[in-house]
């Protein structure tokens, strides 16, 4: 039976990501983010979601340039530890062992051992609510040619992704089949 409540974090999946930023005198740092997302294809329009009161808030929103580094399920705890402590008191770099790479176009680093990262310039901060919108163009992207398929689109069972839902992390597995049957009836799961 359908009811009516409020869910936590009700659309999903969404990525887990960890952005990437720097202080203007070159300190890097890592937040992990649930709330992170497309909002133009053509061209490329990045959103993030942060609470005022992250430490990461204020590097970006002072230095208006971050990185979104997609993460593989081997990168979960590292994720997760990214998700559970501050900047201001640890250098998540020094902590998780994980390699800042110089990016082409803005001063916060790439990580290295994600496949896929889109370097962004802000140009907008929406402050909708418990979370502030950072709208933000994709200046660069790079990836790890071995996580596309014959046609240049990503395949998640090679870049090992992850989803984030809800609290937890769920394993991205196996293609849908999408083909359509006339006359099959649709029946929504569990009704
Ligand atoms: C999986 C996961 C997703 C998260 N998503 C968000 C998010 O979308 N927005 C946000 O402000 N904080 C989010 N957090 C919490 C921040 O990552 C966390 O408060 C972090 O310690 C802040 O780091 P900072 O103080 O170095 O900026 C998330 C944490 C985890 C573990």
């Amino acid at each position: 039976m359908k009811v009516r409540r409020d869910v936590f974090r009700p659309s999903y999946p969404t990525p887990a990501a960890m952005i990437t930023c720097a202080t203007p005198d070159g300190r890097p740092n890592i937040i992990t983010l649930g709330e992170v997302y497309m909002l133009s294809l053509e061209p490329l329009v990045m959103g993030i979601s942060i609470r005022p009161q992250r430490y990461s808030y204020g590097v970006i929103a002072e230095t208006r340039e971050f990185v979104v580094n997609y993460v593989t399920e081997e990168l979960a705890a590292q994720t997760d530890y990214c998700g559970m402590v501050s900047g201001r008191d640890v250098d998540k770099f020094a902590a998780t062992g994980l390699t800042p790479e110089p990016a082409a176009e803005v001063q916060a680093p790439l990580i290295a051992e994600c496949p896929l990262n889109i370097e962004c310039r802000v140009r907008d901060i929406l402050p909708l609510g418990s979370h502030h919108v950072f709208v933000a163009d994709a200046v660069a992207t790079h990836v790890e040619e071995a996580i596309l398929d014959a046609n240049g689109q990503v395949d998640p069972e090679r870049a090992r992704a992850i989803a984030f839902i809800g609290r937890a992390y769920w394993k991205v597995e196996g293609l849908v089949d999408r083909a359509f049957v006339p006359g099959r009836r649709f029946r929504p799961a569990g009704r």
